[in-house]
């Protein structure tokens, strides 16, 4: 399927370079870690560590939503053999959207129950209109409209995430 570019290499290297800087003025002299959700947060968690110029360290969770045949809500599986020793360590949680919100609120409430000093959130995208929990990322690259995208780590079916830009799937 053709893909439109919706946010261009550049923008997104300088953006994700922007929020580097902000994350290390604001966790300078803290014991820091950030945690990326896979696999869309992948190429994003790449780019922005490279920005934050302050010591941390980097972990990375597997969640994934289930939703059951017969039901219309989703279950997140948290794959728990990756998940990193957060005790006593300021976790910044990073992920490639946020959408509905779900996915964030229910890790956030995860990495803090596993000992974590504090957390905070950092999402690449958000979409408009979409949100059903009330959750407010602490850093946000692009405030998007409500379509499907894919690239930069974002897949459709496991496919588009090597794209370099992020786009729109066309029909
Ligand atoms: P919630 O609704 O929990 O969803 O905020 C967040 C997760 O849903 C996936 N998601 C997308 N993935 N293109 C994608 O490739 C999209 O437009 C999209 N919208 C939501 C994504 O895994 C995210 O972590």
């Amino acid at each position: 399927m053709p893909v439109e570019v919706l946010i261009p290499e550049a923008a997104l290297h300088d953006r994700v370079r922007e929020l580097g800087g902000e994350v290390a003025r604001d966790y300078a002299g803290k014991p820091l870690t950030i945690v990326a959700i896979l696999t869309g947060s992948l190429m994003v968690l790449a780019d922005l560590v490279r920005a934050v110029d302050v010591p941390h360290r980097i972990g990375l969770l597997h969640a994934s939503s289930y939703r059951g045949a017969s039901t219309t809500s989703s279950t997140l599986i948290i794959n728990e053999n990756l998940a990193p020793d957060v005790v006593d360590r300021d976790v910044l949680l990073l992920d490639d959207i946020l959408d509905t919100g779900q996915t964030l609120a229910a890790l956030v409430d995860h990495i803090a129950a596993r000992g974590a000093k504090s957390v905070k959130t950092a999402v690449l995208l958000r979409k408009v209109g979409r949100q059903t929990v009330p959750i407010e990322p602490d850093y946000c690259g692009f405030t998007i409209p409500d379509a499907f995208v894919v690239g930069y780590g974002l897949d459709y079916d496991d496919d588009y995430r090597h794209l370099p830009y992020v786009g729109v799937l066309q029909d």
